[in-house]
């Protein structure tokens, strides 16, 4: 498998590369994909760039019935000398193959695929958009293709990935979201996908993520599924907060996604010598702090919007204002550096940008 030459079929019809200031999340693609295969006995084998296009499957295939599928979503920055930067691109690996060992799908080879990945942005690099905050989001994923009504590990698999240029998720600058803290649905319980990127795990998110939208909150706040009582993460982001001078997040316990921002904040923090401290919180000890006056600065960190300040939490009808609904000086910081490291405007100090030559 190391050794298998990726073998690359150009598209014939080459799509119309849109406006980069009229771009959306998600819903446009390049003109090319990456496929590779995985059949038992004979191991993840045929990696291919192809025209993107369609794929035709067996109704009957494993990944409609009983969803085992694994998916990852990271960026390419186009700096202003050319250069194509990757953040972190191994942290996504690594966590592909966690998300792959728990829902008992075959490992890849973390350092063949990301080869293929830096390949297929090469081939479609004209595809990311430069003006500031767009970048080109990746999408590698494995769907599991045995045509069998069982419920059981599929015997064959295929990882795709695909591109999609992006726009800057603050159109008119970062700003503050309103969160709320959901009592009745929960996302994921510690022993079961929580800490893998699984489709079930969104699918499962939906109901209360359109509930909180309809109550004019943007994401939702997500307990520990036993008790309801302890903080876990946001819809598609980690959280964490600045109560008197210390910054915490919740520790991971199974039931969370390691964000790879989490991990970057975390860093930088300790480079800061800010205290940052991963443990166990509950939302009674964030709106008691609250009360005191004592809680800063809440902030969402994730590949999307990388720091997402928190402006507002409504935990059962009781709304808290968090520093006057402003972006705190922390967040900014925060989200002003990650960026800049993202962009190849600021020096790396921990060498998380890796280039595509
Ligand atoms: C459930 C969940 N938590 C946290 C995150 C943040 O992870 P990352 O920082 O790797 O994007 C994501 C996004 O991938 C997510 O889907």
């Amino acid at each position: 498998m190391k050794d298998e030459l990726i073998k690359t079929t150009l598209t014939h019809s080459k799509k119309e590369i849109p406006n980069s200031s009229q771009l959306e999340f998600g819903r446009c693609f390049t003109d090319h994909m990456f496929i590779m295969d995985y059949i038992d006995g004979k191991g993840w084998h045929d990696p291919r760039i192809v025209p993107y296009q369609p794929i035709s499957l067996d109704p009957a295939a494993m990944i409609f019935h009983y969803g085992q599928t694994v998916f990852e979503g990271l960026k390419a920055y186009k700096t202003k000398d050319e250069k194509v930067l990757l953040f972190r691109p191994n942290k996504n690996m690594e966590r592909l193959n966690l998300s792959n060992e728990r829902l008992c799908i075959p490992k890849i080879d973390e350092e063949f695929v990301l080869d293929a990945l830096k390949q297929l942005i090469r081939l479609d690099q004209e595809w990311i958009p430069t003006i500031e905050g767009t970048s080109l989001y990746i999408r590698p994923f494995i769907i599991s293709t045995e045509p069998y009504l069982g419920v059981a590990a599929s015997k064959s698999y295929r990882l795709m990935i695909i591109l999609s240029p992006v726009g800057s998720y603050y159109k008119e600058g970062i700003h503050p979201v309103k969160i709320f803290v959901e009592r009745e649905f929960v996302r994921a319980v510690a022993g079961g996908t929580g800490k893998a990127k699984t489709a079930g795990n969104y699918a499962a998110s939906l109901k209360a993520q359109e509930l909180s939208e309809k109550l004019g909150y943007s994401q939702v706040l997500w307990l520990d599924g036993v008790e309801k009582k302890y903080i876990e993460e946001v819809g598609s982001m980690n959280i964490f907060f600045k109560i008197n001078g210390k910054v915490i997040t919740p520790a991971l316990n199974g039931s969370i996604l390691e964000g790879v921002t989490r991990n970057s904040v975390i860093q930088l923090l300790k480079h800061w010598g800010i205290p940052v401290s991963e443990r166990k919180i509950s939302i009674d000890e964030i709106y008691e702090s609250h009360r005191n006056g004592l809680v800063e600065e809440i902030f969402g960190t994730g590949t999307a919007a990388v720091i997402s300040p928190v402006g507002e939490l409504n935990w059962e009808g009781e709304k808290m204002v968090i520093n006057n609904g402003q972006t705190g000086l922390l967040s900014k910081k925060l989200y002003n550096t990650i960026t800049n490291i993202q962009n190849g405007e600021e020096p790396d100090p921990f060498d998380w940008t890796v280039e595509v030559k």
